[in-house]
This record gives structure tokens, sequence and C-alpha cells, in this order.
């Protein structure tokens, strides 16, 4: 089973973006294996530490390294991504020339209370998922905008349209990590 690392763009423990890698999780399950990194665990980046790396930050480098593919779930701030995002995807970034990113199967999502469903924070990220060089999903693009039952207490998708559309998604994450790891072989 191919294993997707998931990153929460959230420290809040309420988070609805939580709630939504959990629902996905669900509709994964037998196809792929969703591993959670807690960014909350990584200190605030700093340039000094980028020869002596923090042993977190080594942690997230090595979660990267071991996964078939990242998942970022994505919440907004002030039009862009959260700070521990960011931070997180600094570290990975470093040391020079050891960019986790490069050619990492990649797929983003995110949700907002707000009708436009994250979609600031996701065309940011993935502008600098693009500048790193993660092998990037471009679509579906999924824009959610989180309503009070839209996912149960079950982690399931009450509404069948959310839920074949949910399920579209994760299809198409498989397959392109499939691709990738194709590509890798050939
Ligand atoms: C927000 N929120 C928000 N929402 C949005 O759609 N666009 C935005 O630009 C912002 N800006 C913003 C800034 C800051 C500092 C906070 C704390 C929040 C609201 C945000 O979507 C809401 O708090 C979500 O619940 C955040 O996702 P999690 O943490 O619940 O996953």
């Amino acid at each position: 089973m191919k294993n997707i690392l998931v990153l929460v763009g959230s420290n809040r423990k309420d988070s609805i973006n939580r709630k939504f890698a959990q629902a996905l999780e669900k509709l994964a399950e037998g196809r792929l294996e969703f591993e959670y990194f807690d960014l909350a665990t990584l200190p605030m980046y700093n340039d000094d530490e980028a020869l002596d790396y923090p042993a977190s930050a080594r942690h997230l480098k090595d979660r990267v390294a071991a996964a078939d593919g990242v998942l970022f779930v994505t919440p907004e701030h002030n039009r862009s991504i959260p700070a521990v995002l960011k931070n997180a995807i600094d570290w990975g970034s470093r040391p020079w020339g050891e960019n986790s990113w490069t050619g990492k199967p990649t797929a983003i999502v995110g949700a907002s209370p707000g009708a436009m469903g994250a979609i600031a924070a996701q065309i940011h990220l993935r502008s600098i998922m693009v500048s790193l060089g993660a092998f990037l999903m471009t679509s579906p693009e999924v824009y959610l905008q989180m309503k009070p039952g839209l996912f149960d207490e079950n982690n399931d998708i009450p509404n069948e349209d959310t839920r074949a559309f949910l399920t579209g998604f994760v299809d198409s994450l498989a397959a392109w990590v499939g691709v990738a790891q194709e590509r890798a072989a050939a």
C-alpha cells in the first residue's frame, strides 16, 4: 500500500483541516495509508542551524523521504498559508542541496469556513511547491467550504455528491503516486 505523509497546516486542536484530512483518510482506506506529521514539533526555522539540524526537523525530512507522496491540507491565514506550514516547508527545503521536496509526488487541498475554501492559500502553496520542484498534482482542485455536518463523528461524508467528488480526488492522488513510481522505475 502507498503511504502518504499528511501535513495539516494547523496546530489547532479542533482544526477543520485535520477533520478534512481524516475524512480523506477514510475514503482512501485499503489504497493509501495516511501518516501525519505534527508541525507543532518544529522550532521556528533558523538558518544558523542549517548545518546541525534540530532532531524534529531531521525527522520531518526523513518522513518526507520515506513517504510515497505528500498531501498538504491547508487552512488560509490572511490570504496565504499559515506560518506553521511555511516553517515546515522551509525546514524541508534545506540544508542547501538537500531539498526534500524535489520530485516528491505532492497534492494540495484546503478548507475554510468561508465560501472561497482556502483558495488563496492553496494558490500560494502551489507556487511554493512548484518553485521547490515537487511533482505536483494540479487537478482536481479542492477548495472546500467547511459547513456543519459535512463530515460526521466517524469521519464519514453523508452528502453523496461531496463524497463522490472527494473520492475522485483520492483516486487521482493514488494514480499520481503510481505514475511517479512508474517513472522512477523506468
Ligand atoms: C483566518 N481565517 C481565514 N479564512 C479565510 O478563508 N481566509 C483568510 O484569509 C483567513 N485568515 C485568517 C487569519 C488568521 C490569523 C486566522 C486564525 C484565521 C479563518 C480560518 O479559515 C479558520 O480559522 C479555520 O478554522 C482555520 O483552519 P483550521 O485551523 O480550523 O484547520
